[in-house]
């Protein structure tokens, strides 16, 4: 009789967003001409951009004709789109990589959920409260739910606490913030790579939301800190940038200075298990830098930042605290003393139509606050704030 992982036991019931999608679909079934407005899971509601839809098309037409049809492809990724990657993301902000340290993936969620296969099964893993709940989840599936350590990522240490006095193998980082919105600085990334140095521990960096920082100052790259290549594997995304959330499009780099012969081992995991992203969409990511394309994106992500302005700017002059939505495209809202982020999850969909996504999903540290996205429609999220506003009694 086969044995099933018994490690899935310890995950909670559903996915985070799967079971905010599921309780929303049972509340749609009961208020079938409720007007909802959804500002839960971080998905992008402007379409792609033109130079992105044509380059979709023309890739097509390659497709269908015998002299430029193609079949498999390079399983890290066609040179015409690491280059871009190389030289836009990385060269442009002093950071030199070479195109074998550059993985493309079809998506930034199944790259840190697959990243630690690389590591002992004992690694001691280090991941904020409250936190992108993929992290948890792909550790405790793969039996290291003893092996998890928790630091709280609050308001009381900004946000940004220091790295711990004990040594942990693997350390998850997310800057800008999911869920929190908030931006870790060059200091504090400094810290974290002189401690992953100094304990021989890797760090984990997501920056999936890295288009959305504003200020000059804050790196967008863990690599642009001093000798992060030694330490650090990075993690950045065409989802949240370009809008490819349904089109599926993502990057990570494992640079070769990282011991272990972790760069072999990742080209080694993903040539055995990973057939590469499709050649249409490479070339629709290959969209995103032309002069075009960069423009384009550009005004996308302002458009959702002015959302994020809308969002905070409405809840603190409503009276509420709200952290985040200054580079990062969540606003992270702190519910009054005492009231529950579910419930008010049930409360606020009830009361004013609008969807979020309660703390506790994040973490214990998350209770008591509520992500906001802003990567809704204009009008629906100045609509959303306003029935907040006007709606919600305490
Ligand atoms: C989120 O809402 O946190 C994200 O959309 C989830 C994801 O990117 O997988």
């Amino acid at each position: 009789m086969f044995r099933v992982n018994a490690n899935y036991a310890e995950l909670s019931g559903g996915y985070l967003f799967s079971e905010i999608s599921r309780r929303v679909a049972v509340w749609k079934s009961g208020h079938p001409d409720g007007d909802l407005i959804r500002l839960g899971i971080g998905d992008v509601t402007l379409p792609l951009a033109e130079p992105v839809v044509t380059a979709l098309r023309t890739a097509a037409d390659e497709m269908g004709r015998p002299e430029t049809f193609r079949g498999y492809g390079p399983e890290q990724g066609y040179g015409f789109l690491i280059s871009a990657i190389i030289e836009h993301d990385y060269r442009a902000r002093g950071v030199e990589l070479d195109p074998d340290e550059v993985f493309v993936s079809d998506g930034s969620k199944c790259d840190v959920a697959n990243i630690q296969e690389l590591f002992a099964a004992d690694s001691t893993v280090l991941i904020g409260d409250p936190v992108y709940p993929v992290y948890r989840d792909s550790n405790l599936m793969a039996g290291r739910g003893a092996f998890l350590r928790y630091l709280p990522f609050t308001a009381g240490n900004g946000f940004s606490p220091e790295p711990p006095e004990e040594p942990a193998d693997l350390i998850y980082l997310c800057s800008p913030n999911n869920p929190t919105g908030t931006v870790l600085s060059r200091a504090a990334l400094t810290r974290w790579v002189e401690y992953a140095r100094e304990h021989g521990s890797v760090i984990l960096f997501d920056a999936a939301y890295e288009a959305y920082i504003r200020d000059p100052e804050l790196p967008h790259s863990i690599y642009e800190i001093p000798e992060a290549k030694e330490v650090a594997i990075e993690f950045r995304s065409f989802s949240k940038t370009a809008g490819f959330t349904g089109v599926r499009c993502a990057w990570c780099v494992v640079p070769r200075e990282l011991p272990g012969g972790l760069n072999r081992m990742w080209q080694r995991r993903q040539t055995t298990k990973f057939n590469g992203v499709s050649y249409v969409v490479q070339r629709a990511a290959r969209a995103v830098y032309s002069e075009a394309g960069r423009r384009a994106v550009a005004a996308q992500v302002s458009y959702y930042m002015d959302n994020a302005e809308i969002i905070r700017r409405g809840l603190s002059e409503a009276g509420f605290t709200v952290y985040g939505g200054v580079h990062a495209p969540y606003i992270w809202w702190k519910l009054p003393e005492g009231v529950e982020s579910m419930p008010f999850f049930d409360r606020l969909l009830e009361c004013c139509q609008v969807v979020g996504t309660p703390g506790i999903g994040f973490g214990h540290c998350g209770e008591g606050c509520f992500r906001l996205t802003a990567f809704g429609d204009r009008e629906r999220t100045r609509e959303a704030v306003g029935r907040i506003v006007e709606r919600l009694r305490w």
